[in-house]
């Protein structure tokens, strides 16, 4: 039958008709750029993560820079990341004129630890970017007591929680990226920053506004980078949808665990506390790369994803020269991302676990 490694078109199909509508609305309307629709996902997008502030710009990788501008990270700062993560994270760094420093990640829950940060702080260090990566959280009150604010990078984690708290509103300020595969996904590029900070709201808005904060008086060298009223507007018809849509890609994650996974792989390991809204299933298996090629012979949608890791890609090699990062390294070749969506089947699974029996790796 074959499996693919993720569904986003079915939930969106069911809401074709009020996706339409929408565009329609914004076409009728003539606003494009900073209109009612932007302004209401902010106030819609706010109050669902928790955090008092949100803030829609271009995509996620914008919404990082722009976010650690608003932090005051400069030339001269230094700015922690793990490099197990996608590239974009610690690419957001340079431009803002700071150095990225690698920390390192567990290898079984991907992400940082409290530990791994503060090994590699220094009194330069600005701030920590800590990824909630595949939706897995990581321990960010952990490492704001360490004396450092944490920007949230949860472009793969919309709709995870700690507690009753979920990702967005953890930190000092965080940034989502709305591209279409993500838990929250546009008909494009779209991204957030949220942050319950009103200082770092304004200087978020001004900056993403070309440095300007009321489009006259250019404060900063800034940036044009703001979410279209399109994007929003398809954002507002899918935001009331992502709750269930979470619990839906949750639900998925024990049905493997139900069918048996854990005893041909190392099943996802959430951190301590928290309920990942996985964006990615990911597993842990020793020849990763051979299991991946069997199932895709099989029809089942699998592939690494950072098996090279930001402190090894060439454009980022200089700041990651003196990075010693065993978990980085073994979450990097063992790593292996399976079909998860909110609309994956308990058939579907048993087909994806059996053939990863099948393969007998
Ligand atoms: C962890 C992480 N950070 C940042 C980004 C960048 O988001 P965008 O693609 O919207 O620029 C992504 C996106 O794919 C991501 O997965």
């Amino acid at each position: 039958m074959g499996v693919p490694l993720f569904d986003t078109d079915t939930p969106r199909a069911a809401l074709r008709g009020e996706l339409e509508a929408a565009m329609t609305r914004v076409l009728d309307s003539g606003r494009f750029i900073l209109g009612p629709e932007v302004a209401a996902f902010e106030r819609e997008f706010a109050d669902y993560t928790g955090a008092a502030h949100a803030i829609g710009v271009a995509n996620g990788t914008d919404a990082l820079t722009i976010a650690l501008r608003a932090l005051g990270v400069g030339p001269g700062d230094e700015v922690v990341v793990p490099s197990f993560t996608f590239y974009a994270s610690a690419e957001a760094i340079p431009p803002t004129g700071a150095t990225p420093v690698f920390c390192d990640v567990d290898p079984e829950t991907f992400v940082a630890t409290p530990e791994a940060v503060r090994a590699v702080l220094t009194p330069r260090t600005k701030a920590v970017v800590l990824v909630h990566l595949f939706g897995n959280v990581a321990p960010v009150a952990e490492v704001e007591a360490l004396g450092v604010p944490v920007l949230e990078d949860a472009a793969q984690a919309t709709g995870s929680r700690l507690g009753d708290a979920l990702t967005g509103a953890l930190g000092t300020i965080a940034t989502f990226s709305f591209y279409p595969s993500k838990n929250l996904g546009g008909l494009g590029d779209g991204g957030a920053v949220a942050t319950s900070d009103a200082a770092l709201d304004e200087r978020v808005r001004t900056l993403r506004f070309h440095g300007s904060p009321d489009k006259e008086t250019f404060t900063d060298v800034g940036y044009n980078s703001r979410l279209d009223e399109l994007q929003a507007a398809a954002l507002r018809v899918q935001l009331p949808h992502v709750h269930g849509w979470c619990d839906a890609r949750r639900a998925a994650a024990r049905m493997y665990a139900e069918a048996g996974l854990g005893e041909l792989c190392g099943l996802p390991v959430a951190t301590p506390a928290s309920d990942p809204a996985w964006n990615l299933y990911v597993v842990r298996h020793a020849r990763a790369e051979e299991l991946a090629a069997a199932l895709r012979d099989a029809g089942i949608g699998a592939r690494t994803y950072y098996s090279v890791p930001a402190h090894r890609q060439p454009a980022l090699a200089a700041y990651g020269r003196d990075a010693v990062l065993p978990g980085t390294d073994e979450a990097a070749r063992t790593h292996l991302a399976l079909p998860m969506s909110a609309v994956l089947t308990r058939a579907q699974v048993d087909e994806v676990v059996a053939a990863i029996r099948g393969a007998r790796l």
